[in-house]
């Protein structure tokens, strides 16, 4: 069978008619093979796309890591451009776009890693292809060169502490004093296991290593630097992936705010945007996470020079800010999880507020919560697409809502 790519589904699959999906495979593809299902088994590519590269990771094939190596980047950030442009036309919605800002190769300071032990040693890695087996990456694209010098250590735990049975999920995280390293799945905690796992925390220099909820060690403090602050974060705690990403993401959200008096941050984490804004205005930061808010609150107040920062641990799904409570605010940043903010939105529409800037990892959630706000008066003046999960179908993005 042969047939022609038309478009790319949301998780970067090839789509022909039918339809039929096709991993690997690009719009304007011929590629011909086998129907099994709604897919094609063994695919050929009979016409290539001029967008299509060679992948640069030697892992590509076999890793289910990345999704989009096969494309090029100004063929992946058009595509992520207009998966925005679609999620707003669904909602009746257009702007204007700023130019799309990619992460560089290797810039991942946060990637969640699977393991086991095998019967000749450890493997770790991203899954395979649509598979539950893991593929090793000693050679890894995407991996801050930091991480994958942390493989050595992150063996050792996995050798100590993991079994064959059970996968092992390793979150690792750059910090000022090493990798922050969170494992789940690892085998019950005895005093041994504890001993063991501490002392490799020393060997390696990790900063903290925590074992399926348990802090077993903090070597040094797992710290960041946040504007002019530092930050220590709760083990796991949100942390934008890449620091170029946070960058292009903390730079969009100054330009969408631009000079303001006192500002709400909501959906704050540990403070990525409140404590860089706080150089230049006044932050009333809001979170769900109590731990969050408090290590947030912990860098406020050891920074000298910064505006005014008050915090609050709030759930802004069940208790979002009343239009009366946001009287006081010049601006808001809104930097809720992928189901979006639609609570929290109908209070911003209410609100006077003049300007937002809305950050969203989910087009499709933004889009509706957009739409919410358009139609209570406000512009969707422009969005800036950031592509902080490079070769991934991930989307992030900065809008400026403003009335
Ligand atoms: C996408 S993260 C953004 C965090 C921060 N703005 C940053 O860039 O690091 C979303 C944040 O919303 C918080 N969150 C999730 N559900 C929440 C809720 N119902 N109420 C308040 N905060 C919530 C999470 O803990 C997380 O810190």
């Amino acid at each position: 069978m042969i047939v022609t790519i038309d478009r790319l589904g949301h998780l970067g699959h090839g789509i022909a008619q039918g339809p039929i999906y096709v991993p690997g495979t690009l719009p304007g593809e011929v590629v011909e093979g086998t129907p099994d299902g709604d897919r094609l088994a063994d695919p050929k590519i009979v016409t290539p796309s001029p967008n299509r590269v060679k992948p640069p990771c030697r892992h590509a094939r076999a890793c289910g890591g990345c999704q989009l190596q096969h494309a090029s980047e100004p063929f992946v950030a058009a595509w992520k451009q207009e998966v925005v442009a679609n999620a707003l036309a669904g909602q009746g919605l257009s702007t204007d776009f700023l130019p799309l800002v990619t992460s560089p190769p290797n810039s991942r300071r946060r990637a969640t890693l699977s393991a086991r032990r095998t019967k000749s040693g450890v493997l770790i890695g991203f899954h395979a292809r649509a598979s539950d087996t893991i593929a090793e990456i000693p050679d890894c694209q995407l991996l801050h060169p930091g991480i994958l010098a942390a493989f050595p250590g992150l063996q050792a735990l996995v050798m100590a502490g993991g079994s064959r049975t059970t996968e092992l999920s390793l979150q690792v995280t750059l910090t000022r004093g090493g990798p922050d390293v969170v494992v789940t799945g690892g085998k019950p905690l005895d005093a041994n296991l504890r001993l063991d796992l501490a002392r490799l925390v020393e060997t390696h220099s990790f900063s903290r290593l925590t074992w399926d909820g348990e802090t077993i060690a903090l070597r040094d403090r797992p710290a960041l630097t946040m504007g002019t602050a530092t930050v220590v974060p709760p083990a796991g705690a949100f942390l934008q992936a890449t620091r170029e990403g946070e960058a292009a993401l903390l730079h969009a959200v100054r330009q969408a705010l631009g000079p303001q008096k006192r500002i709400v941050d909501l959906f704050s984490g540990v403070g990525t945007f409140t404590l860089p804004l706080a150089q230049d205005m006044e932050v009333h930061a809001v979170e769900g996470d109590a731990a969050m808010t408090k290590a947030l609150d912990v860098a406020a107040r050891n920074t000298p020079n910064l505006h005014r920062i008050s915090t609050e641990t709030r759930d802004l799904f069940r208790r979002p800010l009343e239009p009366d409570e946001l009287l006081t605010f010049t601006g808001a940043v809104i930097d809720p999880p992928r189901a979006g903010a639609e609570a929290q939105t109908d209070r911003l529409a209410a609100s006077k507020i003049p300007v937002i800037a809305a950050v969203s990892c989910n087009p499709v959630t933004f889009a509706r919560d957009a739409r919410a706000l358009v139609a209570a008066g406000y512009r969707l003046d422009w969005i800036q697409v950031v592509d902080q999960f490079r070769w991934s179908t991930h989307i992030e993005l900065v809008a400026r809502l403003s009335r």
